[in-house]
């Protein structure tokens, strides 16, 4: 494949077949790298995703004084440097596209006694960082911005942050992660309470390094969790599962092409990420879980999956969490639906990498299909029809905004309309999913670089 080329084109296919071997899982990457480095000893890491983003962050580490070895293809050593040795950098830290990254990190930075300045690029530099910001200030640390609540973030932190009770207003792995993380070094008990449980690999990581996280879901859903600062986290090795979100775009693709039978195995099943599972398989997905078991502290599973005809339903509102990284591909199964489908509660689209709603809805509209939106929701009208038929209208190019999700949801797309789809922008795909394309060609896709000069 050529990896110059910042467009793929995608056509329709006869079906997808085998095993696919999925990325590792990016938020738990993350997550390894910043939690080993403040442990005490060496953490080896197997599985990990060899993604840019992830990248971004093991840069961001190492210039904060962590030594890090990579062993072989997918495996790092992380020698902790316990939880006050973390060095200030020497330069404004670069964290790229990665969202997790960078907010992760600066709940790092704001429980050291050094000074950091996040950057990021143009994607990044566009997303809301007071979310984690403002209640970094209530935990007394210095913050400063350039007044719009965006990167560049200067941050002083201190060897003894306030511990805080904070009330997030949305629920958000990486607010309640960044939170948390900060808390390791206060003087008492900080907690986060989200409106709902968002992921919750951070305090599963926590506790396989050996520190209390005290959890509690209420009876209206909202979700409690907390740390008592002054401890110390014990280097534990780590197993990456492979990355439910990657292997969505495989799950869907084997739901709408016909002939198709997928294996996918290890994948995360934590219940706080396996939301579009439980959908599709309403939509009347035929998906299979075999073989469920516990790979260092997280859930994983095989999912066998083979080609369904699905239906439009209406998705829980309060399910939004659990698949909020999923509604992109989602759109694309609910467009080879019958019926319509709705989407509520899925205003945190609008602050990801992109527009995830403008664009989808942009998306889909060129390709026929019918498509409401509001601020918050999103209704697709799937074009199957009773007989088995649907009309998915190809020969456009759409420019997905540089969003890796965007960008594989409409190459996904390609793979059951009348004439080829183009993509722009399709260089992100390597923050989450470095060997999509190959991987989607392997089992029967036909996703090529498009040369300028033939469009
Ligand atoms: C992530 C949390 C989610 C998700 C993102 C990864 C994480 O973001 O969209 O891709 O690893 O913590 P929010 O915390 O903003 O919901």
């Amino acid at each position: 494949m050529n990896n110059n080329t910042d467009s793929l084109s995608s056509e329709a296919i006869s079906g997808l077949q085998g095993t696919g071997i999925v990325a590792g899982d990016k938020s738990i990457s993350h997550r390894s790298l910043i939690l080993s480095s403040i442990a005490e000893g060496t953490t080896r890491i197997s599985g990990m995703l060899k993604s840019s983003d992830v990248q971004s962050t093991l840069n961001a580490i190492c210039a904060l004084g962590v030594r890090i070895s990579i062993l072989e293809d997918d495996i790092v050593e992380v020698i902790g440097v316990g939880m006050h040795g973390l060095q200030e950098p020497l330069k404004p830290l670069d964290l790229g596209n990665a969202g997790t990254g960078v907010r992760l990190l600066m709940g790092l930075v704001a429980g050291q006694k050094i000074n950091a300045t996040f950057i990021g690029d143009e994607s990044l530099s566009s997303r809301p960082m007071r979310r984690i910001t403002e209640p970094l200030s209530q935990m007394g640390i210095q913050v400063s911005d350039n007044g719009d609540g965006l990167l560049p973030v200067n941050i002083t932190g201190r060897s003894s942050p306030l511990p805080i009770s904070y009330i997030s207003p949305v629920a958000s792995a990486q607010i309640k992660s960044a939170i948390l993380i900060a808390g390791l070094n206060s003087r008492g008990v900080t907690s986060i309470i989200e409106p709902a449980k968002s992921r919750d690999h951070t305090e599963r990581m926590l506790k396989h390094f050996g520190v209390e996280v005290d959890t509690q879901t209420n009876l209206d859903g909202s979700y409690r969790a907390s740390v008592r600062g002054g401890v110390t986290l014990q280097a534990n090795d780590i197993i990456v599962p492979r990355d439910p979100s990657s292997a969505a775009f495989l799950i869907v693709a084997g739901l709408i092409t016909e002939n198709s039978q997928l294996l996918l195995p290890m994948i995360g099943m934590s219940p706080e990420r396996i939301g579009l599972i439980t959908t599709l398989r309403e939509m009347g997905g035929r998906i299979k879980i075999r073989n469920e078991r516990e790979v260092g502290g997280e859930q994983v599973a095989d999912i066998l999956v083979s080609s369904s005809q699905l239906k439009g339903i209406v998705i829980p509102a309060d399910r939004a969490p659990s698949m909020i990284d999923e509604y992109p591909i989602l759109c694309i199964a609910a467009a080879m639906a019958t019926g319509s489908t709705l989407m509520a509660n899925i205003g945190e689209l609008r602050h990801k990498e992109a527009d995830r709603i403008a664009i989808m809805t942009k998306g889909l509209r060129l390709a026929g299909v019918n498509v409401d939106e509001t601020e918050t929701t999103m209704r697709v009208y799937g074009t199957k029809t009773v007989t088995g038929n649907s009309c998915i209208k190809g020969g456009f190019n759409i420019y997905s905004e540089h969003d890796h999700r965007v960008a594989m949801s409409f190459l996904t797309l390609g793979f059951v309309s009348t004439d080829r789809i183009i993509v722009d922008g399709v260089s992100t795909i390597d923050t989450s999913f470095p060997g999509f394309v190959e991987l989607m060609n392997k089992h029967g896709a036909r996703i090529s670089p498009v040369n300028n000069h033939w469009r």
